[in-house]
């Protein structure tokens, strides 16, 4: 196993960044949205805010320590930790994760660039809601071209991805993630003034208790972990590139505040668009897909050439988020076959990248031609998000809780918090308190509710 020698992120704002790159994505601008809508809208975002204080922060910074501790990616950080012990299972689960989400979350990413394409193609003049559907169930649905875009997608990332960690990850983080600010804010500002979009703002912002149920806390609980890439050490496999000077709260809170906000913008944007155009906000996987074309099209009827631009330069902003949160998760399993088996980085990024390409085959199919082929009752792409949102993050996230509250070295994690003394970290007693008992006791409960425990 290779210890030393690790690159180190050239910046605190790069490593701020670059752990932004991998939270913000996919989850906030497609997952979120569509979480929320079939979920009730305000109801669950409350209860998505309560799981960001209570489980996600503690469970970053957790993470963070794990990683800039053990300087080692997250399937063998509990080996150096916690030597000889059962520990290290949690790490491989984190790798597998990884993996799993990568297989659905690169066909998703794909379908980013079929919609540049028909964008750039001017593909989306002219048509009303229905004909929006239609386009996305056509393109979902087609036997090849899903898989070509897949491919395309996972060879990008396969390439940042053995160019290294600074030049690759860091330096395209630092360009793309402000420009995707920026136009997510612009674009919110569109959708709430469109005409009868007041309902979904309405429907965004004004919470209905009466429909909360064991599904609504498992959901929300699910997409907070998924949308701040907690659970599976893929934060800790990057803080093992931070460097001593890095400091593990304010990151984490930079981060966890930067994607909760993209995560709340990406709601302004669809759901009044989504209620100005008669879209049913519970419309699944598909909503960013069918609603914001029409954003496009409404919202700048009068002005085509803007229209153009910026439906170009959203998908492009977005298949870019898309790309730093496929790198980071491509780079946990690489980074472990790298450290574990002494592969290249070369070579573990080839075996990684065949994997990714076979599993996102079959989920990308079960959009189309292999629906009936279903586990547990759900079609393949279904499947794994469930089992990896809802149940493999949480597991993982509590179990690096628990570890850095119960079992690694009072004295180690006080040092890691405070830079070795340097920092103040006043927030220390609570954060150890909650890590400690409200964190995995409250996600516990969230699962015994699920099973009907309760
Ligand atoms: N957080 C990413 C998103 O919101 O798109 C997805 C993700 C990346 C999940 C990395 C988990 C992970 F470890």
């Amino acid at each position: 196993m290779q210890q030393n020698h690790r690159v180190n992120f050239g910046s605190k704002l790069g490593a701020i960044l670059a752990a932004a790159g991998s939270a913000v994505g996919l989850g906030n601008v497609w997952r979120f949205p569509y979480e929320a809508g079939n979920h009730g809208g305000a109801a669950f975002i409350c209860i998505y805010l309560a799981c960001v204080f209570a489980f996600g922060l503690p469970i970053m910074i957790s993470e963070f320590i794990i990683g800039r501790r053990s300087k080692a990616s997250t399937g063998e950080a509990y080996n150096v930790l916690a030597p000889q012990t059962h520990w290290k299972w949690v790490g491989y689960m984190g790798v597998l994760t990884g993996f799993l989400i990568l297989g659905y979350y690169a066909v998703v990413a794909g379908w980013t660039l079929e919609y540049i394409l028909q964008a750039a193609i001017g593909g989306f003049s002219g048509k009303d809601a229905k004909g929006f559907i239609r386009m996305f169930t056509d393109f979902s649905q087609h036997p090849v071209r899903p898989l070509i875009w897949l491919y395309v997608f996972v060879l990008f990332t396969h390439f940042v991805i053995v160019k290294g960690v600074k030049n690759g990850i860091e330096r395209s983080s630092k360009v793309l993630m402000p420009l995707l600010f920026i136009l997510v804010i612009l674009l919110a500002a569109c959708s709430i003034t469109l005409p009868g979009a007041e309902r979904g703002v309405e429907f965004l912002l004004k919470p209905d208790f009466s429909k909360v149920d064991g599904d609504v806390f498992l959901g929300a609980m699910g997409q907070a972990f998924f949308s701040m890439s907690l659970g599976m050490g893929c934060l800790s496999t990057y803080a093992s590139y931070f460097s001593r000077e890095t400091r593990l709260g304010a990151t984490a809170i930079s981060v966890g505040l930067i994607d909760t906000f993209v995560a709340i913008l990406a709601g302004l944007i669809i759901f009044p668009a989504a209620f100005a155009v008669g879209i049913q906000p519970d419309a699944g996987p598909s909503l960013i897909f069918i609603t914001l074309p029409n954003v496009f099209q409404q919202a700048f009827s009068g002005f085509p050439v803007l229209a153009y631009v910026c439906a170009v330069a959203f998908y492009v902003l977005l298949a870019m988020a898309a790309l730093t949160s496929t790198i980071s998760l491509h780079e946990v399993p690489t980074a472990f076959l790298h450290e574990k088996f002494g592969f290249t980085r070369g070579k573990s990024a080839r075996i990684v990248t065949g994997g990714i390409l076979v599993v996102g085959t079959a989920s990308s199919l079960a959009l189309g031609d292999w629906s009936d082929v279903t586990l547990f009752g759900k079609n393949i792409f279904d499947a794994l998000d469930y089992f990896t949102a809802k149940i493999m993050l949480p597991v993982g996230g509590m179990m690096a809780a628990v570890f850095v509250g119960w079992v690694l070295d009072r004295q180690v994690v006080r040092d890691e918090v405070t830079n070795g003394g340097v920092l103040k970290a006043p927030y220390y007693g609570v954060f150890l308190f909650v890590l400690r008992y409200l964190t995995p006791i409250g996600i516990l409960a969230i699962f015994l509710n699920e099973l009907g425990c309760f």
